[in-house]
């Protein structure tokens, strides 16, 4: 196994049982209400459209709160993750939840060999799963691959010019500091903290991470045979980026408190494969 991926997962599995307990992914919530969505699934919804009936996959799925949320909506869903821990806390909010999801636990480069490529009606993915990615040439193919012909891919995700801002320097000042394209080489963060309020405390906390621009992957997905549908920017975010600078807004998302004009949060892309 690759260097990046070994500490990758070692720091997903470390944090998915603090993320499970955490206020921030509700999970007592979900299990109280069989009709509540997850924030993250509430905010796509308008875009999202009628997903029943679809066969879908969530790429990078976590703890399987999303997963659960588009089941409720309808869709006959399967997870993906890396993290068995994340698997095993997302296999146990679905049994608990009574829902019949299928989780597979793989490489998301690795997805169309353990599922059954071009067989899915909707790919969805983000909210932090593309930064974990070396090449984003090399996931649009996976992507293309899973989708049958007119088959849809949805994913909001974190913005590049967000990846690139550095909120640290303690003068008031965003600075653009980190590579807003694609680089060959990781970019190397040594974290002992996660995005949700916990106690727990982690020793597995070096990552390595890629930045992808909004050209690249756009680009990458058109030389894989797809189409876009939508590309719309947002100037909020469904996690705390910009500790300091972002304020919660209502509904789980965080916005600039000061002119939020400024920078993009996230985007929401969408696009369908080409039936020939
Ligand atoms: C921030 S979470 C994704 C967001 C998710 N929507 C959530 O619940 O917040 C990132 C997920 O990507 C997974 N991941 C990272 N690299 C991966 C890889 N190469 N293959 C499969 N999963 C990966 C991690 O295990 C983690 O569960």
């Amino acid at each position: 196994m690759s260097e990046y991926l070994r500490l990758n997962r070692a720091q997903w599995d470390e944090r998915a049982p603090a993320h499970a307990a955490s206020p921030g992914y509700n999970i007592q919530g979900l299990l109280d209400d069989p009709g509540l969505l997850s924030e993250v699934v509430r905010f796509d919804r308008p875009r999202l459209g009628d997903v029943a009936g679809l066969r879908a996959v969530h790429l990078q799925c976590h703890i399987g709160t999303d997963t659960l949320s588009l089941h409720r909506l309808g869709a006959r869903i399967t997870g993906l993750d890396f993290s068995p821990a994340s698997l095993a806390q997302a296999r146990d909010l679905a049994a608990r939840a009574g829902a019949d999801i299928d989780y597979v636990e793989a490489d998301v480069y690795r997805a169309a060999e353990v599922l059954e490529p071009g067989s899915f009606d909707l790919v969805y993915t983000g909210v932090g799963a593309l930064c974990w990615l070396p090449d984003i040439r090399r996931w649009a193919a996976v992507v293309a691959a899973l989708l049958r012909p007119g088959g849809r891919l949805f994913i909001r995700e974190g913005h590049p010019m967000l990846w690139s801002i550095d909120e640290t320097r303690g003068d008031g000042v965003l600075a653009v500091h980190f590579a807003y394209f694609e680089r060959p080489e990781p970019l190397v963060w040594d974290d002992n903290s996660t995005y949700v309020e916990t106690e727990a405390k982690f020793t597995n906390n070096v990552t390595h991470q890629w930045n992808h621009g909004l050209g690249e992957i756009v680009t990458a997905l058109l030389g894989e045979g797809l189409e876009l549908t939508m590309l719309q920017e947002h100037d909020t975010c469904p996690w705390n980026p910009l500790p300091g600078f972002t304020a919660e807004v209502g509904e789980g998302e965080y916005r600039l408190a000061d002119r939020p004009e400024r920078l993009p949060l996230t985007y929401t892309l969408q696009a369908r494969k080409r039936s020939s």
